[in-house]
C-alpha cells in the first residue's frame, strides 16, 4: 500500500476539532545559511560548529538549506502543503549583532518579507525568539549562566515585537530551554559546549527569568496580541518497573527535565525536591526576589515538542550526564521498539502520556505540540521520488495519539511538523534527515517526499485515517 492509499482506504477518519492549525516548524541556524550576509554577526553554533569534533563531518550552518535566498519558493512549498500555520525562529545575531543595542535593519528585512510572503500565502507566522543561536558576544560576556544575558533577551524581544508585531499574532520566547541550559552548559554536547552542572543550572534559572521578562515585553509593546508561548520538550518519563526506587528515579528526572520549568512558569515557585537533590552543586541563592513572579508572567499556551519516550530505572548513569547531579542513582534505559534513525524509538504513547498529564496537571492551557517528526535515510530513487513510508506511519500513530489525547479531554489546538526541510541537525550535522522536504543539499533543489503528499492529505481532510496505532 502507497503511503496515499492510507488515507483514501475505507476506514473511519479520526477528524480534529474544526479550526485545528496545521503546521510545520524549522529553526533559523538550521535552514537560513547566509551566516555572514547582512551584517549577521556569530553565534555559538557557528563558534561551535567550527570547533573540531563538535560537529558530525566539521559540518557547520554556514549555507544550510540557504533559505535566507530561498524564502518564498519555501513558502510556497508550504502554502501547495496547505499548513495553516508556519513556525519558524528569528535569528537574533542578525537582528541585534552583540546581542545588544541598535536593530539591525537588513535583519529585520528579512523576517518582515517572510511574514509577510506567509501572510500573502494566508499562512499564520508562529515566530520563535531564541532557537539557541545566542550572539556570540553574549556568550564571551558569561551566556546563559550570567543574569544579564535575560535582560538583554528582553530588550531583544521588545524589538522584535515592535519590528513584527502588527502582523505576527503568536509568539514562543524561548525552544527548549532544557536542551540549550542541560546540553549546552551540562554535558557540552551543544553550543556552546560548556560542562559545568552549575552553569547549567543557572542557565535554567535565567532562561525561566528571560522568559517571564520577554512575555512582559511583549505584553507591553502588544497589548492585543492574543498568544504568548514557550516551548518546552518535556520527558515523557516511565519507570522500568514500579518499584520505590524506580519511581524516585523517576521523580528526579522529572524535577530536573520537567518540573524545573513548569512550576517557576506556571505556580511561580521552584520545585523542593530539585532544591533538595542539587544541594551539592548550589544553593540557589542566584534566584532573586521577584524572579519567580516574573517567570509566571501568565502565557496563553504551551507549546511541547516530543519525539520519544524515557524509561529509567534506580541505577547509575553514565557520564557525563546533564542531568547536574540530580540523576544520581538513575539509570537510562532504551525504550523498546522500532527506532527512527537518531536511534531514538518509536512510541507514540508517550506523547499520549505526556498531553494526558498536563491536561490535568495544567488545566485551562492550551496546548500546542510544536514539533514532533522522525528521522529516515531517505534518499531519492531513480524517479525521483522519495519514498518515506516509515516516516509516515511514524507521524500517523503520533497523530493517532494526539487524536486520542483530545479525545480524553486534552485541549490540543495545533500540530507542528518537525520539519519542512532537511536541515542541519545540530551535533548530527547534515546526516540525519527530519524533513518533508528533501533537501539536495550540493543543488539546494527541494522535492517534497511522499509524506509530504500524505500531510498535506491529512490537513485537506482535518483527519487522519483510523487504523490501529503503530
Ligand atoms: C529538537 C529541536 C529541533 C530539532 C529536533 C529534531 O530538540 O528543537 O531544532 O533539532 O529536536
Amino acid at each position: 500500500m502507497s503511503a496515499l492509499d492510507i488515507l483514501t482506504s475505507d476506514t473511519t477518519d479520526l477528524r480534529f476539532p474544526s479550526g485545528f492549525r496545521w503546521g510545520t516548524a524549522t529553526a533559523a541556524y538550521q535552514i537560513e545559511g547566509a551566516a555572514t550576509e547582512d551584517g549577521r554577526t556569530p553565534s555559538i553554533w557557528d563558534t561551535f560548529s567550527r570547533t573540531p569534533g563538535k560537529v558530525h563531518n566539521g559540518d557547520t550552518g554556514d549555507v544550510a538549506a540557504d533559505h535566507y535566498h530561498r524564502m518564498p519558493e519555501d513558502v510556497a512549498l508550504m502554502r501547495r502543503l496547505g499548513v495553516t500555520d508556519y513556525r519558524f525562529s528569528i535569528a537574533w545575531p542578525r537582528v541585534q549583532q552583540t546581542g545588544r543595542g541598535p536593530a539591525v535593519q537588513k535583519g529585520l528585512d528579512f523576517y518582515r518579507r517572510l511574514v509577510d510572503e506567509l501572510l500573502n500565502a494566508g499562512i499564520r507566522p508562529v515566530a520563535t525568539l531564541y532557537h539557541w543561536d545566542l550572539p556570540q558576544e553574549l556568550e564571551n560576556a558569561g551566556g546563559w549562566p550570567q543574569r544579564e544575558t535575560a535582560q538583554c533577551f528582553a530588550e531583544y524581544a521588545g524589538i522584535m515585537a515592535d519590528a513584527l508585531g502588527d502582523r505576527v499574532g503568536t509568539w514562543t520566547t524561548l525552544n527548549e530551554p532544557w536542551c540549550a541550559a542541560f546540553l549546552g552548559y551540562g554535558n557540552g554536547v551543544h553550543a556552546p559546549g560548556r560542562t559545568s552542572h552549575l552553569d547549567s543550572l543557572r542557565a535554567a534559572h535565567h532562561f525561566n527569568l528571560a522568559h517571564g521578562w520577554a512575555v512582559r515585553a511583549l505584553r507591553e509593546a502588544l497589548p492585543d496580541t492574543s498568544e504568548v508561548s514557550l516551548t518546552l520538550n518535556l520527558h515523557a518519563l516511565r519507570p522500568l518497573t514500579p518499584s520505590a526506587d524506580d519511581l524516585d528515579a523517576v521523580r528526579r528526572i522529572d524535577a530536573v527535565g520537567n518540573r524545573i520549568f513548569l512550576d517557576p512558569v506556571f505556580h511561580g515557585r521552584l520545585p523542593d525536591d530539585l532544591i533538595r537533590d542539587t544541594a551539592a552543586i548550589t544553593d540557589w541563592s542566584f534566584v532573586r526576589d521577584g524572579d519567580l513572579a516574573a517567570a509566571s508572567t501568565p502565557i496563553d499556551s504551551l507549546g511541547i515538542n516530543y519525539y520519544s519516550p524515557t524509561v529509567v530505572a534506580a541505577g547509575e548513569c553514565e557520564s557525563p550526564s546533564p542531568w547536574a547531579g540530580a540523576e544520581r542513582h538513575v539509570r537510562f534505559l532504551p525504550a523498546p521498539g522500532p527506532r527512527t534513525a537518531m536511534d531514538w524509538p518509536v512510541d507514540a504513547g508517550g506523547l499520549y502520556e505526556l498531553l494526558t498529564r498536563l491536561r490535568d496537571d495544567l488545566p485551562g492551557v492550551p496546548l500546542l505540540v510544536t514539533e514532533n517528526g522522525a528521522a529516515y535515510h531517505d534518499y531519492s530513487d531513480p524517479s525521483g521520488r522519495v519514498h518515506d513510508p516509515e516516516r509516515v506511519s511514524y507521524l500517523h500513530s503520533h497523530l493517532t495519539a494526539l487524536h486520542r489525547a483530545i479525545e480524553a479531554g486534552t485541549d490540543v489546538r495545533g500540530y507542528f511538523l518537525w520539519s519542512l526541510l532537511d536541515n542541519f541537525e545540530w551535533a548530527y550535522g547534515y546526516s540525519r534527515r527530519f524533513g518533508i522536504v528533501h533537501v539536495d543539499f550540493a543543488s539546494q533543489r527541494r522535492t517534497p517526499k511522499e509524506s509530504a503528499d500524505w500531510y498535506a492529505q491529512v490537513i485537506a481532510r482535518n483527519a487522519v485515517e483510523g487504523r490501529q496505532e503503530g
